[in-house]
């Protein structure tokens, strides 16, 4: 984005320099992903507005089925997860979308006080008026924020019964590392609090690949959607037509791999830089690790958690854990 410090006037052409932009954090966070090798975005960039109703649109695919997966295990085991939490003062959901699954889990976990967070603040913020009008009795602090960086809650969120729902696998987006120290901030903002984390498991390529590359192209318009918002963002100039919709499930990393893959030989410019993508050359722009039920145990006790219990559903495709910090 250009804008010239004053306006041409009088006579006299003189020639005013753009005056440079001090480029904000996410847009330093995306040129430098734009010029790595091989390059790539994260996966929180595809929840711009539009992102987020896809997404939506995504959960009620028949090939999606993480979504209803960990509905039914709310449905089935929903008191005995509740039992097993206690009493929660405060329900603080990370990435809270369209807020329905906390939504399911009022009755049974009785919160006092809702604190959905989420980066898409519009989308959230008309979720939240929505159950402003359902829930008058409840407490209500909705938090446009990206808690993959910090995670600060404001004061009037008591510390006191503090439960963290982190559900539909969005841990997967991180490796193993990161999802650690996530778990471990999480940790450090409720003890004596818990949290109750949706997991996705591992599974036959031919379940899993489906699900991220559906016959509608839904998960294709997701993923092309996220170079829209890049343009939106950094001012950059791609082009939606250049590029494929790939997803792969990498066996080794036990994760499904998003990327973006360059049609034909394709030059992007933004105003601080520029990247030339040779034909077939890819952006890699998710990952959504898998799980067996050892493993996720394992990392939430290598964070300090304890108490650790997990339900699935009947098919074994899907985990709510649940432990204490
Ligand atoms: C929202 C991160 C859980 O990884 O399954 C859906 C995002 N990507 N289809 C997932 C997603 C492609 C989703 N999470």
């Amino acid at each position: 984005m250009v804008s010239p410090s004053a306006l041409l006037a009088g006579a006299a052409p003189h020639f005013l320099a753009p005056q440079p932009q001090p480029a904000s954090a996410e847009q330093r966070e995306l040129c430098d992903g734009l010029l790595d090798r091989p390059a790539h975005i994260d996966p929180k960039f595809l929840y711009d507005a539009l992102g987020s109703s896809l997404f939506t649109a995504i959960t009620l695919l028949p090939e999606y089925y993480p979504t209803r997966c960990e509905a039914e295990i709310f449905e089935r085991h929903g008191a005995d997860i509740a039992r097993r939490i206690g009493p929660v003062q405060s329900l603080i959901d990370l990435g809270a979308g369209d807020c329905v699954k906390a939504e399911r889990l009022f009755s049974s976990l009785r919160p006092r006080h809702y604190v959905p967070i989420d980066i898409s603040a519009d989308y959230l913020q008309a979720a939240v008026r929505r159950l402003r009008l359902s829930y008058p009795e409840l407490r209500i602090t909705a938090i446009g924020q990206d808690f993959s960086q910090t995670l600060a809650l404001p004061p009037e969120v008591a510390p006191e019964g503090r439960l963290f729902f982190y559900p539909g696998s969005s841990i997967g987006n991180l490796n193993p590392d990161q999802a650690r120290a996530m778990l471990q901030r999480i940790r450090r903002q409720c003890q004596g609090g818990g949290l109750l984390v949706g997991v996705d498991r591992i599974k036959p390529s031919e379940v899993l690949e489906p699900a991220y590359d559906d016959a509608l192209h839904l998960t294709a318009a997701f993923n092309l959607n996220l170079l829209r918002h890049v343009n939106d963002m950094l001012g950059a100039d791609f082009n939606v037509d250049d590029w494929r919709h790939v997803a792969l499930f990498n066996s080794e990393q036990s994760r499904i791999e998003m990327h973006l893959q360059a049609l034909r030989p394709v030059t992007v410019r933004w105003p601080a830089g520029e990247r030339r993508f040779a034909a077939g050359e890819r952006i890699h722009t998710e990952n959504s690790y898998k799980f067996t039920p050892q493993a996720f145990t394992g990392l939430l006790q290598s964070a300090g958690y304890h108490n650790i219990e997990h339900w699935s559903d009947s098919r074994g495709w899907f985990s709510v854990f649940s432990a204490r910090a």
